[in-house]
């Protein structure tokens, strides 16, 4: 069967790679894809939002099935798109992908289903949202625009003055744009965040070993917000037993409230939660793989995907086998562009992959890369996600980082703490 991977970042990489491994794929397209799906499948040069050229293509070229990485095309609607062609493909239809890219949807549909999340309001102008932050007792919040903002559209804050700065940011300025239309107020959680992700049909769902991000750029947990400076799975803080509590009491209740609303969910149902002292909660859900959580991810999957993609897009994920999983943890350091989050030069030459790439259990996966006159170039923030296996979480971070240092551009930088939360819990450090 020939493949089609949607996007062009590390989780897409991680995808058509793996894809790939699987005995039933022949090829394997990534549109547009990076430096990295180009050696490892084929790039095809088409941008995420032309739905009439994808389909060309996976006509032309008897695409069986595609993937879709990000968010945006989602939410856009080109599973609508795909299906009305008669072609396969993984992911939700875009009503059913507002469970990511409406956060007042998400919020409702968990309220009424009972799923634990953090208590909230909505406002859809600024003028009520800062008169209910005054009639408030002043303590933390967090403040979120409703609508897909690139990660961005969310402000935690300490006090009531932040929030209500926060509030114009959102509501006022519209630094979200028609993202900030609405915005949800909700109450901080303490805890510590971990990613549950789990492949559902809609009737039955598949989940997945825990993960986590790290979402601020600095170590120690500091900084602006990115997308993800490092991931690594398992997630010690989800045990066992925790992990089949988010399933039945989060995921099953997640896809039985989608099914009621009348937007079956057939994709990757992602919950960020935050591990209260109460038990877990939802922050939010993602309507796709993370990225970069899909790295260390794939890289201990040793159940063949394609065949589980398969059988979602047929419904028939009760008819598959067990999930199996390689046992030794993965952890994925992400190589940033100097800049990052903010703005960065484009077009440095990247030394030492092939060096990395010679080290025993680890996988280069590419994100923000091209290839420019034969050699390959930086053309994104996130430029790399360099993830290895180890037999235990500290032999993992540790191979990662040995493959880090192999590699050098100029700006060149990356967390240095990754997996360090894992580190101490299983150390009892
Ligand atoms: P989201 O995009 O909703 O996951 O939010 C981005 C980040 O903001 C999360 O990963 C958390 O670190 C933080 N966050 C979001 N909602 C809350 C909340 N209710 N309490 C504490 N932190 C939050
Ligand atoms: N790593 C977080 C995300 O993919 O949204």
């Amino acid at each position: 069967m020939n493949v089609l991977v949607i996007g062009s970042g590390g989780r897409e990489h991680a995808l058509a790679w793996k894809l790939g491994r699987s005995p039933s794929a022949d090829r394997v397209f990534v549109a547009p894809g990076n430096a990295g799906t180009a050696t490892d499948a084929e790039n095809i040069p088409s941008t995420e939002d032309d739905f009439q050229g994808l389909i060309r293509f996976a006509k032309q070229n008897a695409v069986g099935l595609t993937v879709v990485g990000p968010e945006t095309p989602l939410a856009k609607g080109i599973v609508d798109a795909f299906r009305a062609e008669g072609l396969r493909i993984f992911g939700p239809t875009k009503t059913a992908a507002e469970l990511e890219a409406s956060k007042v949807f998400c919020k409702t549909l968990l309220r009424d289903a009972k799923v634990p999340t953090a208590g909230y309001n909505v406002f859809s102008d600024a003028a009520s949202a800062i008169r209910f932050l005054n009639a408030r007792e002043d303590g933390p919040a967090v403040v979120k625009a409703d609508g897909l903002a690139a990660g961005k559209g969310v402000i935690v804050c300490e006090n009531c003055e932040e929030a209500i700065a926060a509030v114009r940011t959102i509501a006022e300025q519209k630094s979200f744009g028609d993202a900030g239309n609405r915005l949800v107020i909700e109450e901080r959680l303490q805890g510590e965040e971990a990613s549950v992700l789990a492949i559902t049909d809609g009737r039955n769902i598949v989940t997945l070993q825990p993960a986590q991000d790290h979402k601020p750029a600095y170590d120690g947990d500091t900084g602006p917000n990115t997308g993800g400076m490092g991931a690594y799975s398992p997630a010690p803080v989800v045990t066992d037993d925790l992990l089949h509590w988010v399933e039945a009491k989060i995921l099953v209740p997640t896809v039985h409230a989608m099914n009621r609303a009348g937007r079956p969910f057939l994709g990757v149902l992602y919950a960020g939660l935050m591990i209260t002292p109460l038990g877990p909660k939802v922050l939010e859900y993602n309507a796709r793989f993370g990225d970069p959580e899909c790295q260390p991810l794939l890289m201990r999957l040793k159940s063949d995907l394609l065949e589980i993609l398969n059988a979602a897009v047929d419904r028939r994920l009760d008819r598959i086998e067990p999930l199996t999983w390689d046992t030794r943890p993965a952890v994925c350091v992400v190589m940033a562009s100097e800049g990052y989050p903010g703005s960065y030069r484009k077009g440095h030459v990247i030394r030492g992959l092939e060096e990395a790439a010679q080290l025993p259990d680890v996988k280069v996966f590419h994100a923000g890369t091209q290839v420019q006159d034969g050699r390959i170039v930086t053309a994104g923030g996130r430029v790399l996600g360099v993830t290895a296996l180890g037999e235990n979480v500290a032999k993992a971070k540790l191979q990662a980082y040995a493959a880090v240092k192999c590699i050098r551009w100029e700006g060149a930088w990356c967390r240095k703490d990754i997996a360090d939360k894992a580190i101490a819990r299983m150390t009892g450090r």
